[in-house]
């Protein structure tokens, strides 16, 4: 092989090792998010533009928790979100309907115990009519929805795995009768970008 013809295969086999290295960061730092039916790795490309650098969708990326459960100026925000967006399906209290109780600890997929697992299938969906809601929400207010559904847990606090030490201690099993305030100070109180 001549000089040149190498130099030339060498830039190629070169920008081929970028693209494979750009693909690997696709999904930021750490954890790998994946579709919960199919395994295959959750594209945010597809994501809405709003809503997709805000710091609890920052934080929750390289960390996998939702630093949105058990935040009082999320739980309405989510609240709003779920009434709008799920509760035709999984029932006002998130009860079960058409889809299945979320408020619980049963899960039909075990990893929805985490909140890296309830949030890629959110994003990408599960059987029959739980579509992917990358086009419905922003992945800020998929985590207000994943933290309203927390909050909306009817069983023991020890049962509450993704919650913190400190906030299984507080947590009380949903009863309803609940009057969340208009603007609890929080993480949601900071301007969504
Ligand atoms: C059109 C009806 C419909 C809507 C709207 C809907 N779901 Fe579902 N959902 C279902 C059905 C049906 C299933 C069962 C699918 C399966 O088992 O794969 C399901 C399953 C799920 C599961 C898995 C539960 C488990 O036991 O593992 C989660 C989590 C979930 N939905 C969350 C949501 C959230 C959050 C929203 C709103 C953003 C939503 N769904 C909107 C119908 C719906």
């Amino acid at each position: 092989m001549s000089n040149s013809k190498r130099s030339v295969s060498l830039s190629l086999i070169g920008a081929a090792a970028c693209l494979v290295a750009l693909g690997a960061i696709a999904q930021t730092a750490g954890i790998t998010f994946r579709n919960t039916i199919t395994g295959e790795v959750l594209n945010f490309d597809d994501a809405l533009p709003e809503g997709k650098d805000t710091a609890g969708v920052k934080e929750f990326m390289t960390s996998g928790k939702n630093p949105y459960n058990e935040d009082a100026s999320c739980l309405k925000l989510g609240e709003q979100l779920f009434l709008s967006a799920c509760s035709g399906c999984h029932g006002h209290l998130a009860e079960g309907k058409i889809g299945p109780g979320l408020n619980d600890a049963y899960w039909t997929y075990p990893q929805n115990e985490t909140d890296e697992g309830l949030f890629s299938t959110i994003y990408g969906g599960g059987q029959a009519s739980m579509g992917p809601q990358y086009q419905n929400l922003t992945l800020d207010e998929m985590l207000k929805v994943m933290a309203w559904i927390r909050h909306l847990f009817k069983e023991a606090p020890e049962k509450a795995s993704w919650l913190t030490d400190a906030q299984r201690k507080s947590f009380k099993p949903y009863a309803g009768h609940e009057t969340l305030p208009d603007s609890p100070p929080g993480k949601c109180q900071e301007k969504a970008k």
